[in-house]
């Protein structure tokens, strides 16, 4: 199979059929745009499991995702769609840049949730962006920009509400969608939600359970992920 691209945590191949592709999840593990890099044994495995079944979780509340079917431990075929070069973070409680940025305290719960947008170029170290960049970059046009906030807001509300009742604080969370091949008009939810993409927070310890564990030597990083992927599925599965 022909390889398409090849991201930090992701491959993509092509397949027989032009509207689908292989999409496998790595066990890389990055931060820092690339500059820590290790290998977590089993994290490709975790990550694709969790994003099958959040994928699955959102579809049923309407939500389109570029998933179809599932192939094996750390492969599944997705629509291909051309991804759209802005990140979309949404953030329900402070921590990492946001803290930084605005000086409020990790931890601080926010009295609505905050949307940014971020331009995804690994060579300029993904910046924060406004829609005024957006447009005068022809990244998107403005009714993408609204779509992209909106289901964001509304994957938010779904998100949040399945993982309060998981015991996991859903903190923030970074999203990327796709037009879809080939006639490149709809916009659906692409990439991947893992724990690498989110912070989880477990709700009675506080204890992070996400990429942070990495980012920040704290250990245990690949245990936390199977924890939290443990929950969901005790949640999805009974
Ligand atoms: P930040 O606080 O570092 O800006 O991260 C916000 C959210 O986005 C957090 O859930 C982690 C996620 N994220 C990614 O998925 N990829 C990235 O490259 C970065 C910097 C953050
Ligand atoms: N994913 C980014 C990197 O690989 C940054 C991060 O998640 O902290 O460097």
């Amino acid at each position: 199979m022909k390889l398409l691209y090849e991201g930090k945590a992701k491959r993509l191949f092509e397949t027989e059929r032009p509207d689908e592709l292989l999409m496998e999840f790595k066990d890389d593990a990055t931060a820092f745009n690339g500059e820590k890099k290790e290998q977590l044994e089993n994290k490709g495995r975790v990550n694709k499991k969790l994003s099958l079944l959040l994928y699955n979780l959102l579809e049923k509340e309407g939500i389109k995702t570029h998933f179809i079917r599932d192939v094996d431990e750390i492969n599944m075929i997705v629509k291909r769609v051309e991804i759209i070069l802005v990140e979309v973070v949404t953030r329900n409680v402070v921590a990492g840049s946001l803290a930084k940025r605005t000086g409020l305290k990790e931890g601080h719960v926010l009295t609505e949730p905050i949307v940014e947008t971020y331009y995804k170029d690994d060579s300029l170290g993904d910046p924060l962006i406004n829609s005024d960049h957006i447009r005068v970059l022809k990244l998107a046009s403005e009714d993408e920009v609204n779509e992209l906030k909106r289901q964001s807001l509304t994957i938010n509300k779904d998100l949040t509400a399945f993982f309060t009742s998981i015991g996991i604080q859903l903190v923030d969370f970074k999203l990327e969608f796709g037009r879809v091949y080939p006639d490149f008009k709809e916009v659906i939810l692409a990439d991947e939600i893992s724990p690498d993409t989110c912070r989880f927070w477990d709700i009675e310890t506080g204890e992070k359970m996400d990429k942070d564990r990495f980012r920040r030597d704290l250990g245990d990083v690949i245990e936390s992920y199977e924890q939290v992927l443990t929950r969901v599925e005790d949640a999805v599965l009974h």
